[in-house]
């Protein structure tokens, strides 16, 4: 695998593929790789000729309090990794070769409305970093396939209404979430949590399988929503938000749905954990 931070030697090799007909798709990350990261390497791998992964920890879709510095870095374990699941490309920028004129000076993507619900109402900005940096990972890239994580639900449906808007010639895939055994989403901020903050975060998945039971039986969303917050703080975590929506179009839900999105942010401690369950009714 070729590891560089240069946006020319990425493109030149994209070309080169391009030129001889080959099909590339991209797996952005953050790094401090886990198998949820490794499974869509590996997606991408079935789906394209080659696999290009970017390692970047956008300072851009941080907020002033949260953890870049303390963000974890693992390149090395990273690039093995990547290697072993099918990466053949991986792009390493560095804060000033993506924002060189800094990041008040540079031109963003702000995709409206969903950007400013739930996780976007807790970390105001976020989701403009987070697609402006799509954005300009998409341009250096040029992939014909992207794929994400469906833990990040909301980041997802920002990611795809981006593509939409602004016409990007890429596929989004969203890939289901790899699990624990307890059932615990995995995220690069589990490696925050003690041994027993672990055990009780399992709560959240085992809370979000209840509701989804409540919902296929017709209870009101309402109250399944206020049941869950009870037993989410009652395991010891102190609740971010617990909201259901239409998961195709993030409306609040109606009698019609066919398909809805329970979707969980909750602190444990001072790590801030997401998750979320699709639930088909019809
Ligand atoms: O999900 C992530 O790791 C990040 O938000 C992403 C998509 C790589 C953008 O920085």
């Amino acid at each position: 695998m070729i590891t560089t931070e240069s946006i020319s030697a990425i493109r030149k090799q994209v070309l080169a593929w391009r030129l001889k007909g080959e099909t590339v798709a991209f797996v952005p990350t953050m790094g401090n790789l886990h198998l949820g990261h490794l499974t869509l390497v590996r997606e991408a791998k079935s789906r394209a000729d080659h696999v290009v992964a970017s390692i970047f920890v956008n300072p851009m879709q941080f907020g002033q309090n949260e953890d870049l510095d303390a963000y974890p870095r693992t390149l090395s374990d990273d690039q093995s990794a990547l290697v072993e699941a099918g990466a053949e490309l991986l792009f390493t920028p560095t804060p000033s070769i993506i924002y060189p004129k800094g990041m008040e000076a540079q031109t963003f993507v702000e995709v409206p409305l969903i950007s400013d619900q739930l996780c976007g109402e807790s970390r105001p900005g976020h989701f403009r970093g987070v697609a402006t940096i799509v954005c300009k990972l998409f341009n250096i890239v040029q992939p014909d396939i992207a794929v994400f994580g469906q833990k990040d639900f909301q980041q997802l449906l920002v990611i795809k209404t981006m593509v939409e808007d602004l016409s990007m010639p890429i596929e989004i895939i969203g890939v289901e979430t790899i699990r624990e055994d307890s059932g615990l989403a995995m995220s690069s901020r589990n490696g925050y949590l003690t041994a027993a903050q672990k055990q009780q975060a399992a709560v959240l998945k085992q809370t979000l399988d209840k509701m989804a039971i409540e919902l296929r039986a017709g209870i009101q969303t309402d109250e399944v929503i206020s049941t869950a917050k009870q037993a989410i703080s009652a395991a010891g975590f102190d609740n971010d938000y617990l909201d259901i929506r239409n998961a195709k179009t993030f409306s609040k839900p109606s009698s019609s749905d066919a398909e809805l999105v329970i979707l969980v942010a909750a602190y444990m401690g001072a790590t801030r954990l997401i998750d979320n369950l699709v639930v088909k009714l019809k």
